[in-house]
């Protein structure tokens, strides 16, 4: 950091970002990109000056053009006509003027664990209102190895009356808004985090969650990059909030050419009532800015996710989850027999799915009744334990703690704890409520429940599921604040879990992948990526998480074939060659695989298990756009650049289609490597060709029929390729 006069630069490893305080007292962005000298200011000052003849100025300074210029943080009514950051409303009215005080260095506190940690500065541009006693604080967290800037900001109410917070950012960044594109991660159940690309234009592009989780329709990652990068040039900038709740990202490229990008809680239905001698706290927004294309964003991502969210470093195991194997229909003894076969394949976990508790034979009863079902373990879950870890393997069991059953005791006991609200129209999700977390005794409830179940039959793992979306809200009249409200009594159960059970792993889930995001990373090393666990489908679904996150945080199961949600065949072999790509299990009834299958899987495993730190912390590269291109092409390498894999998914085989060439990424030039495989490939070159000049697969069809070395290149397969350093 280097701070002189009004100047506040921010450096990491290889990027800098500059602001400085105006003679007015607002913070006036400069400069975010590759890293510059300390100090090298004056380019970055000469202004335009684009006037309009009715732009708005302070009455005595006709150069201030408020609506050209680039602020760090932006106010409703101050003469700023683009969309701004912070509403607040008090008996006043709406007009707050904030102006520069002081600079605070360190003190930067969260109330709960939905936060990064580890940064190596924090640094707080501290504002003070003119005519009320209110101080803002935007707070920057440098993470300097992983090249992340945090911003999170700080609302304090030292007045006499409350404040009502409307809308509130969690960050601003106005840019140069002209040749630029963005990527979003969208979709839906199933299909979460497609990459989707868009020029931007002139007006705004608002998206984000309305469903009182970060949803899988829109994930709070984003990217704004130059219009012609890709994976391996190109200036971009990645985003994201450390939030699972309502979020909201929006830009606007103005008249003047800028575009303004802003991230935080959707205040579409969000008013926060601050109560005077209170503080707000923004969620933290997160962004990275890389050079070298996408590739270079995404690493940078990873490695801050891995080392500044992530707080679980134990052991992952390889799992073999009950869902898909028997979904319903699990009993002691089945489960037994499952765990005979598991042991002898080499898995470390049984994941014990829905369906273990109260009542529970489909998806319409039992949800809150934590109590295991007798009928099906009639000794408990604590015999199944005790029988697994005879076998060295270890327990987990599916929750869905959030959630409410109108057929179970918990509603019978406590209906004032479901958010159901009498009427004409009663909605309801896969049959079920949420409960109401901003109530104090449902938190205590569910941290006393789950940990008797932790305690009582000896679970080392959680499943933390999460299976609709908010309809009816509660909060009387602080509804406007229930969804947060919500969110932030989900963290301090979670915490509380985390604090008390420092071996508890709990994997995150919502419907699959809709609660993918840096919020459950702070207390899930893993998320369940998606229901959809057809190889096709997964090819998409990992290549879109993997813009923004790590491979270690992508749950990968290999399941069976024809598949259970596309009905796609597809070999043993691509399966695993997708699932491979992630924290890797599997959930298919094992007991029913033929013997060459469960052989191959034997071996996947122990292939895996010498690797799985490799994929855990090692890097990942997208070799091509899988979602515009017949082939998904990914590169993982170990953290010491030795070795590695390519795995290729090939959509569909075209005849007379020019063969793929693959050129590497992140190998040392004047090394050799030799790289192996499917087919008859066997390549030795230095690291400077893989790279530049790359590699081809063979043609499918030579003319006549599929050549020789090229009939493993069929529809819908996953090849892999090892990369050694001779
Ligand atoms: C959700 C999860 C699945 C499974 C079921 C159980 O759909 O995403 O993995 O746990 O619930 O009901």
């Amino acid at each position: 950091m280097y701070i002189k006069d009004n100047f506040i630069q921010l450096n990491t490893k290889n990027t800098s970002y500059i602001f400085r305080i105006t003679k007015r007292g607002d913070a006036e962005h400069l400069y975010y990109g590759k890293r510059v000298p300390d100090g090298d200011w004056q380019p970055m000052v000469e202004k335009r000056s684009l006037l309009l003849v009715n732009s708005l100025y302070p009455s005595d300074d006709i150069s201030y053009g408020i609506d050209d210029m680039s602020f760090e943080y932006s106010f409703a009514h101050r003469g700023d006509s683009r969309a701004c950051a912070m509403l607040l409303k008090d008996d006043k009215g709406e007009v707050f003027d904030f102006v520069f005080d002081s600079i605070q260095k360190g003190g930067l506190k969260f109330d709960n664990k939905a936060c990064a940690y580890g940064s190596d500065e924090d640094i707080a541009v501290v504002f003070k209102c003119t005519d009320r006693k209110l101080t803002l604080k935007l707070w920057y967290s440098v993470f300097y190895d992983s090249d992340v800037i945090a911003r999170t900001v700080q609302l304090i109410n030292d007045g006499e009356t409350d404040i009502s917070v409307d809308n509130i950012m969690s960050y601003q960044l106005d840019i140069d808004g002209q040749d630029k594109k963005l990527l979003t991660f969208d979709g839906a159940w199933a299909r979460e985090r497609y990459k989707t690309e868009k020029s931007i234009e002139y007006g705004r592009y608002v998206s984000g969650s309305l469903s009182g989780m970060s949803s899988a329709e829109c994930n709070p990652f984003f990217v704004v990059a130059q219009i012609n990068a890709d994976n391996t040039k190109g200036d971009c900038i990645g985003f994201n909030l450390i939030y699972s709740g309502n979020h909201k990202i929006s830009l606007q490229r103005d008249t003047y050419e800028g575009l303004r990008i802003m991230q935080g809680i959707n205040d579409e239905g969000f008013c926060f009532n601050l109560q005077k001698g209170k503080t707000f706290t923004t969620p933290q927004g997160v962004m990275t800015f890389s050079c070298d294309g996408y590739n270079g964003m995404s690493q940078n991502m990873h490695d801050f996710v891995l080392n500044h969210i992530v707080r679980y470093k134990g052991e992952l195991p390889v799992m073999l989850n009950t869902w898909e194997a028997v979904y319903f229909g699990l009993n002691v003894d089945k489960l037994k027999t499952i765990a005979d076969k598991a042991s002898e394949t080499g898995f470390e976990m049984l994941v014990v799915d829905d369906g273990w508790f109260g009542k529970r034979d489909d998806d319409t009863t039992s949800l809150g009744d934590w109590v295991v079902d007798k009928r099906k373990f009639p000794r408990g879950l604590k015999e199944l334990a005790d029988y697994v870890k005879s076998k060295n393997i270890k327990l987990g069991i599916w929750f869905e703690p959030e959630m409410i059953s109108i057929e179970s005791n918990l509603y019978k006991n406590h209906p004032d704890w479901a958010l159901i609200n009498s009427g004409v129209r009663n909605i309801t999700g896969r049959g079920q409520y949420i409960l109401d977390l901003t109530k104090k005794q449902v938190r205590e409830y569910l941290v006393s429940s789950i940990s008797k179940i932790v305690e009582e039959q000896k679970i080392d793992y959680i499943k933390w599921d999460f299976n609709r979306r908010f309809a009816e809200i509660g909060g009387g009249k602080d509804s406007g604040s229930f969804l947060y409200n919500y969110v932030e009594g989900l963290y301090e159960v979670l915490g509380e879990l985390t604090d008390r059970y420092s071996h508890l792993i709990i994997e995150g889930c919502a419907s699959g992948g809709g609660r993918f995001d840096l919020g459950m990373l702070c207390f899930s090393p893993f998320v369940w990526t998606s229901d959809n666990t057809n190889p096709l489908s997964r090819a998409h679904i990992q290549e879109g998480t993997s813009y923004g996150y790590p491979m270690g945080t992508m749950l990968c199961h290999i399941s069976a074939s024809p598949n259970h949600q596309t009905a796609r065949i597809s070999t043993f072999d691509t399966r695993a060659n997708v699932a491979y790509n992630g924290i890797f299990g599997c959930q298919m009834d094992i007991t029913k695989m033929n013997e060459e299958d469960l052989q191959k899987l034997s071996k996947v495993i122990e292939e895996y298990k010498s690797d799985k730190d490799n994929i855990r912390y090692g890097k990942f590269y997208r070799l091509s756009d899988g979602f515009n291109k017949n082939d998904f092409v990914w590169q993982t390498m170990n953290s010491s650049g030795d070795s590695g894999r390519i795995t290729v998914y090939h959509k569909r085989f075209m005849p007379v289609y020019s063969s793929l060439r693959i050129k590497l990424t992140g190998l040392k030039e004047d090394a050799k490597y030799r790289i192996t495989g499917a087919g008859k490939l066997d390549i030795t070159a230095y690291g400077s060709t893989l790279m530049n000049s790359g590699f081809s697969l063979p043609q499918n069809y030579n003319g006549n029929n599929m050549s020789d070395d090229a009939t493993y290149l069929v529809d819908d397969t996953a090849i892999v390729f090892n990369i050694k350093k001779l």
